[in-house]
């Protein structure tokens, strides 16, 4: 079952080319974005929502957090993100022209299936389930549901299930912004066009493991890491340290990199490895002055950077290059080198990766 891998994890991530073409099945050769992708009823629905709501837990809550950004800016939708566990006992207000977008891999957690009932049961019936399982509570409770691919994920860190997950928010994002009037053909092209060579540079990516091999001792090694981003990258921050913490139990905290000076610099010293995705986009330069303030408080820094990025070779930086894809897809890029590293580390430390202490694969009650 474990095809020559070491662990589900392991086989799981390099699963996630196959997984990732699978979920774009729908859009394979020159099939067009419609919002007919999200089910029968999807258009009307799609027509009569003007703001967009999403529900998550975990890792599903970070690709939520990267679709906000897609959907603000690609299909001018205001967006929020909230934890299930908080929205569902939270008071809010109510609006019936929100599209409620529950976002689950086992669509069985207890908190965003109630989190979805609960706004439902504030008059938001315009629902959507972003989900892996065809059969789940969640997929049978929103009106509308997309399926990731994603195939069975038995290790209980969420890999292929989260690149999967940021697929179908990306074909949300560019099918609402179409129906918008946002997304002249040309444009839609390029897109499916670079979505349609994801598989391949996922791939490419996946490479890379020999390279982060060699970092993971330095890890294994320190009680506490940081992990910075900025935009998108920001949300992927968040993964890499839920991954790192889940499976290697060293403490890692994301930070979006421009909060450093409202608190988390007076824990950077020689002790704190600093991990950055830096790919080359329009914030690079902001996040390569605020690693320079890491820098110098002694730290060393593990930079993600792409082709160009211009991060790496002095001392005490390390970086690897991740081959270069669309700007708007490179989170679901920059993310498996983390899952490789918090993979790695723990293999290191010899710790149950598959099924991390304390922790279950579905979390069916609160
Ligand atoms: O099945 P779900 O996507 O609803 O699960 C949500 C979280 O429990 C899950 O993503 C969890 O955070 C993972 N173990 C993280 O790797």
């Amino acid at each position: 079952q474990l095809a020559g891998y070491r662990h589900y994890m392991q086989k799981e991530i390099f699963e996630q080319p196959e997984a990732v073409a699978d979920t774009l099945e729908a859009v394979a050769g020159g099939a067009r974005l419609t919002p007919a992708l999200f089910g029968p009823e999807a258009e009307k629905t799609f027509a009569a929502i003007d703001r967009v709501l999403i529900l998550g837990c975990g890792t599903s809550f970070h690709a939520g957090m990267v679709g906000r950004y897609w959907l603000e800016e690609y299909a001018g939708l205001p967006t929020t993100v909230e934890i299930a566990s908080e929205y569902r006992y939270r008071v809010s207000v109510p609006d019936a022209k929100t599209l409620v977008v529950a976002i689950s891999q086992s669509g069985e957690t207890a908190d965003t299936l109630a989190a979805l009932r609960h706004a439902q049961g504030r008059g938001m019936t315009q629902t959507l389930a972003i989900c892996n399982v065809p059969e789940s509570a969640i997929v049978r409770t929103a009106r509308l549901a997309f399926l990731t691919r994603a195939g069975p994920e038995i290790g209980v860190a969420s890999t292929k299930a989260f690149t999967t997950q940021l697929t179908a928010l990306a074909l949300l994002a560019l099918t609402l912004a179409k129906q918008r009037g946002r997304l002249p053909e040309a444009v839609e092209a390029n897109r499916l066009d670079a979505l349609r060579r994801l598989p391949a540079a996922l791939g490419r990516v996946l490479q890379l493991e020999p390279q982060i091999e060699q970092w993971a001792q330095r890890f294994a090694e320190r009680q506490h890491a940081l992990f910075l981003g900025r935009g998108t990258h920001w949300p992927i921050a968040l993964e890499g340290a839920l991954k790192l913490k889940e499976i290697s139990y060293i403490h890692a905290e994301g930070y979006p990199a421009g909060e450093l000076k409202h608190g988390p610099l007076a824990l950077v010293d020689r002790e704190m490895p600093v991990v950055a995705v830096a790919p080359r986009d329009d914030l690079l330069e902001k996040l390569k002055s605020n690693l320079q303030e890491v820098r110098a408080r002694g730290a060393e820094l593990f930079v993600f950077a792409e082709d160009g990025s211009g991060v790496g070779g002095e001392e005490g930086v390390h970086a690897i290059v991740v081959p270069s894809h669309d700007a708007m897809l490179a989170p679901i890029l920059h993310v498996v080198p983390l899952q490789l590293l918090a993979y790695h580390v723990a293999l290191v430390k010899g710790t149950d990766v598959d099924k991390p202490r304390n922790l279950a694969k579905s979390v069916t009650v609160e």
